[in-house]
């Protein structure tokens, strides 16, 4: 149910979600080390409402920030929950606490107005992009696709929400594939309440008043977490009866990620949800079934039996490609021995 205010948003192109402030300090605590001495820019946030602003700003001492921009986008429908009520757009500056209180006092904070509407793709948005080291906010759901081509562009770290349905996208899946992004330590439950006032027409039992949950929602980054590297336990050995090959595709399918066999060296098809546990150490990723290359019905999922699998992603151990270069090593080095005598 959740899903479909997500849904509902995207297709009415209702962007105006805003991040809990708890959900912040929940996953910036882990990047605590990324933030000293750089420039960090929140380019989807009104600074009287955002919660990423108000993080920064309040620990811009402690995280050693050298300056904090964010800019605001006009919003062009007055009746939306959205409080942009100044004619124009504007962004903000904040180079940290002058007069000792340890608090970002409105005479401290440096505030510019905008050309445009704040737009983050316009060139006056993109100015102050540039001059970014680190870029984090809730960007708006419906544009993700364009938000994330444009950090990617401008070789920016970033530390973005978005949501689960994002990483099956043609244009995002390659740069997780090619470890250009990850999932960082992601929302409680795999849910989010974002504050809002559209109607939430959720049944989960977690309902919040003046709140919209969002199931799904996940951190993505390409800054290093700890959690990256850490080794996922298995426990299970195959079996051809408990993972059943696909009818069309030489790999085996997975339905849990706890279930990945211990000892399989070919390609497996895993729920989308291993990413939450993938160390690139370990594993390697292939591809999503319905876009590898050598799907025979490239577009479409596996099947078993005739049936249509799970979205899965392809993924071969790490350890296995290892031990096969040492052999095609050894291989070589035997074959030149020969030459030599
Ligand atoms: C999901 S909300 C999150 C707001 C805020 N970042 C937060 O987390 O509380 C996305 C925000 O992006 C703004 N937005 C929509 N289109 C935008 C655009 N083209 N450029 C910049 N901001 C935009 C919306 O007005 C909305 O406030």
């Amino acid at each position: 149910m959740a899903n479909k205010n997500l849904n509902a948003a995207k297709t009415a192109k209702k962007d105006e979600f805003y991040t809990q402030l708890v959900d912040i300090e929940n996953e910036l605590r882990h990047y605590k080390d990324h933030f000293k001495g750089k420039t960090v820019l929140c380019n989807c946030d009104d600074p009287r409402v955002s919660n990423f602003f108000h993080y920064f700003s309040y620990n811009f001492e402690q995280l050693g920030l050298k300056r904090l921009i964010t800019t605001c986008y006009k919003n062009q429908d007055r009746d939306l929950f959205s409080q942009h009520d100044s004619e124009r757009a504007i962004w903000l500056e904040y180079n940290g606490d002058k007069n000792g209180n340890r608090v970002p006092d409105p005479e401290e904070i440096g505030i510019n107005y905008l050309q445009g509407d704040g737009d983050f793709r316009s060139p006056e948005c993109i100015e102050l992009l540039k001059q970014a080291d680190i870029v984090v906010t809730n960007p708006p759901f419906s544009l993700f696709r364009e938000y994330v081509a444009q950090l990617i562009e401008y070789d920016k770290k970033f530390i973005i929400i978005g949501h689960q349905n994002n990483i099956s996208y043609k244009e995002i899946f390659p740069l997780i594939k090619n470890n250009k992004i990850w999932l960082g330590y992601g929302f409680k439950g795999g849910a989010g309440h974002f504050i809002s006032n559209y109607e939430d027409v959720a049944t989960a039992s977690d309902h919040k008043v003046g709140m919209i949950r969002v199931s799904g929602v996940t951190w993505f980054t390409n800054l290093e977490i700890p959690k990256r590297n850490e080794e996922l336990i298995l426990y299970k050995r195959y079996s051809p009866e408990e993972y059943p090959k696909y009818d069309n595709y030489d790999a085996i399918n997975v339905n849990k990620t706890s279930d990945i066999p211990i000892d399989y060296d070919g390609v497996m098809g895993v729920p989308i949800t291993f990413l939450d546990k993938y160390n690139p150490e370990q594993f390697e990723i292939i591809g999503l079934d319905r876009y590898v290359e050598d799907n025979p019905k490239y577009g479409h999922r596996f099947t078993i039996g005739n049936k249509e699998t799970y979205a899965r992603i392809l993924i071969r151990r790490r350890e296995r490609l290892v031990a096969y270069k040492l052999e095609e090593n050894n291989k070589l080095a035997m074959a030149a021995e020969q030459n030599n005598n």
